[in-house]
């Protein structure tokens, strides 16, 4: 039997290394069952620089979906605050550590993982949910401003085996490749709609004083007004051309570019 499965638990100079790296999650990565099996692959994958990669890989999988049990205790909530909200047409309350943000509250607490967390720092939108129809990025929206609000996800927009007209409109198109960021980008264009219905300008919008409800919104309009939203694999004409087709009603030709 090696000598890593004979003493499973760290010695106390492979503990002085972790606390060298991560001193403040020392504890954390301890109780959470890492041992000296873990720290030996690591070690042997590349040395300290993966070690502390990998450990703050291990930071994301401290941020676990509650097990049952605690999950019916508040007491292991740190910082708890009880909020109710209104999320896909239902009601829910719960317990959420103060600092979780909403994106960690749907996707690890209510298994709503349609939203994706892309960046989590805002810059990629694929976290875009509506909060009272407006659509927020759920990465940099605390759990705890939510109570009292409606908040819509991806998995909320069909309705039963009817999908809504934007997903509809996004297959139909094509408007997706890896998929990651479509739950984003589709729930940032429904959005849009209502921002069009309401006729607010955005930052493109030549004369303001000309914008009003039901304004119909160019591709460049709407272009602007998904720019929050990143996709990597560049499914952007569809997007565009499955946006239009939705807000004009009426089919819309995709364009295909090509570089020259
Ligand atoms: S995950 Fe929220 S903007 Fe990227
Ligand atoms: S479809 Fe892959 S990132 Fe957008």
């Amino acid at each position: 039997m090696s000598d890593e499965n004979q003493n499973p638990d760290l010695t106390d100079d492979e503990k002085r290394l972790f606390a060298d790296l991560m001193p403040e999650d020392l504890n954390e990565i301890m109780d959470s069952g890492f041992n000296r099996r873990h720290f030996l692959k690591l070690m042997s994958v590349g040395g300290a620089t993966v070690l502390a990669a990998n450990l703050l890989g291990a930071e994301q999988v401290l941020a676990r979906p509650l097990a049952p049990e605690e999950a019916a205790t508040t007491a292991a909530i740190e910082n708890g605050v009880k909020i109710s909200f209104n999320i896909n047409g239902a009601t829910r309350s719960l317990t959420v550590d103060s600092r979780m943000t909403l994106l960690d509250t749907v996707r690890e607490r209510l298994q709503l993982t349609g939203s994706k967390k892309g960046c989590d720092h805002g810059q990629c939108g694929a976290c875009t949910v509506m909060i009272n129809g407006q659509r927020v990025l759920s990465c940099l929206t605390l759990a705890a401003t939510c109570e009292g609000k409606t908040v819509t996800t991806i998995e909320g927009l069909a309705n039963g085996n009817q999908l809504h007209p934007m997903q509809e409109a996004f297959i139909k198109h094509d408007g997706f490749q890896c998929g990651y960021c479509t739950p984003g980008q589709i729930c940032s264009a429904v959005a849009l709609l209502g921002e069009a219905q309401k006729g607010d300008a955005s930052y493109v919008t030549s004369n303001i004083k000309q914008t009003g409800a039901g304004l119909s919104l160019s591709e460049d309009e709407i272009r602007e007004r998904m720019s929050g939203n990143i996709c990597r694999c560049g499914a952007y004409p569809n997007i565009v051309a499955a946006i239009m087709e939705v807000q004009s009603g009426k089919p819309v030709e995709q364009h295909f570019n090509f570089a020259g």
